[in-house]
């Protein structure tokens, strides 16, 4: 097996960690304390082609390939994992599922946009009673009379980047006597009546993503926003999800590595009794535990991009397995990482004038969301061994 980049990939992972390092990290902290959602980022990772990395050029993206997304998504998370959820959601989340379901029209009015970063996305599948039980939903879209719309009633709740999205993907339930396969996509315009949106969240991290409920009083959605067959939703929110699970399964490698590469640096600088404190066996411990699990978690976000790009290039079947191990494994270690970060540096690692703390913070969110780390187990079991 070959890892070496093509040009293209080194390049664009290149750019995105020139601006990663010169226009995030300097203003990661601050972004982070206030809250704000960082637009002006936002929308100059979309000039350089980091909202639709995937998105042909000809729907506004950059037109790279499956493992270019994964290398451009590490240097943004390495920098600010906030600003990496925004642009994963705008990535796999939103054009993903449009570019593989969508119709020609839905992709030239809703993916150009989005994939160049001119507007925000989000997914809307989430409610207040149905986290991980997703089939579980309440949210409700009948057919009017003439055919002409849907009328959505319901409410998503914690959608990343609900408070600023301008367009999302929505499931609803179209025929409540199917189960899972009653439920279907449709793409929603937050600035159409009976979309209103819920007091932001506030979080433990990624706390310059917004996030917030949305919810539809007799929103109408016209009938060609019907994303996908009817009854077809729950089924292609799964599918994109195996997409969105590699995104956060980088996401959590990149806040491991920032976390890491810091704890590098400070073993050797800093000194107890007498010498580094990177010559002590418990930190030793420590930094080889750290490394290898970053290069595994690596390993197998290569492995679930490439499934991923097989099946982009109709050579292969579902990536489901390799993307839950990828974000099963990468979002716990971005959790052990940024764990033994603090421990190696002490107060240091506790106090707020270093990035260590955010670093802890904002890998927890990566074992929930996209499916929790019960979930990924429960994913993996069922197809290594057909029980469910
Ligand atoms: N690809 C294609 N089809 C799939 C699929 C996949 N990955 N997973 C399931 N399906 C199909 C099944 O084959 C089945 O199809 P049939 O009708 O033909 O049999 C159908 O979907 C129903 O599947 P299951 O019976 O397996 O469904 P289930 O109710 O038992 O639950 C689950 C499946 C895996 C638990 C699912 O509910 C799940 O993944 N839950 C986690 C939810 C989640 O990840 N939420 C994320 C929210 S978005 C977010 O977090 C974004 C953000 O903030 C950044």
């Amino acid at each position: 097996m070959d890892f070496r980049l093509s040009e293209e990939q080194e390049m664009i992972q290149d750019a995105a960690r020139d601006f990663a390092q010169s226009q995030i990290v300097p203003v990661a902290a601050a972004f982070d304390e206030s809250g704000e959602f960082p637009l002006d980022n936002i929308r100059q990772m979309g000039e350089l082609g980091l909202m639709g990395v995937e998105v042909p050029q000809a729907y506004g993206g950059a037109g790279m390939d499956g493992i270019a997304y994964v290398l451009a998504m590490i240097e943004i998370a390495k920098a600010d994992a906030a600003h990496a959820v925004i642009m994963s959601v705008n990535n796999s989340l939103f054009c993903y599922g449009i570019l593989k379901n969508g119709t020609e029209t839905q992709k030239q009015k809703y993916v150009r946009d989005i994939a160049s970063g001119k507007k925000i996305g989000a997914y809307l599948l989430t409610e207040p009673q149905s986290g991980s039980d997703a089939a579980a939903m309440n949210t409700q879209a009948k057919l009017s009379k003439d055919g002409s719309h849907f009328v959505i009633n319901g409410k998503k709740s914690w959608i990343t980047s609900g408070p600023v999205a301008e367009y999302g993907v929505l499931f609803a339930v179209t025929d409540p006597d199917k189960g899972a396969r009653g439920i279907s996509a449709f793409i929603v315009e937050a600035d159409r009546p009976g979309y209103i949106r819920g007091k932001k969240e506030p979080k433990l991290g990624i706390r310059a993503s917004a996030t917030c409920e949305i919810e539809f009083d007799n929103y109408h959605c016209p009938a060609e926003n019907m994303l996908g067959e009817p009854g077809m939703g729950f089924i292609s929110a799964m599918s994109v999800l195996d997409a969105g699970r590699i995104g956060i399964a980088s996401q959590a490698l990149g806040i491991a590595l920032a976390a890491y590469e810091a704890s590098i640096e400070y073993v050797k600088e800093r000194k107890a009794f007498g010498q580094p404190i990177g010559a002590f066996q418990m930190t030793q411990t420590k930094i080889a535990d750290m490394k290898t699990r970053i290069e595994a978690s690596r390993l197998l976000i290569y492995q679930a991009a490439i499934a991923k790009q097989s099946q982009a290039e109709g050579n292969g079947g579902r990536f489901t397995t390799e993307a839950a191990m990828a974000k099963l494994f990468a979002s716990e270690t971005a959790m052990f990482v940024t764990h033994q970060a603090v421990q190696i540096h002490g107060g240091m690692g506790y106090s707020r004038e270093m990035p260590i703390e955010r670093y802890f913070r904002d890998a927890k969110i990566t074992e929930i969301y996209e499916g929790t780390s019960e979930i990924q187990r429960m994913v993996i079991s069922r197809s290594v061994t057909g029980i469910r």
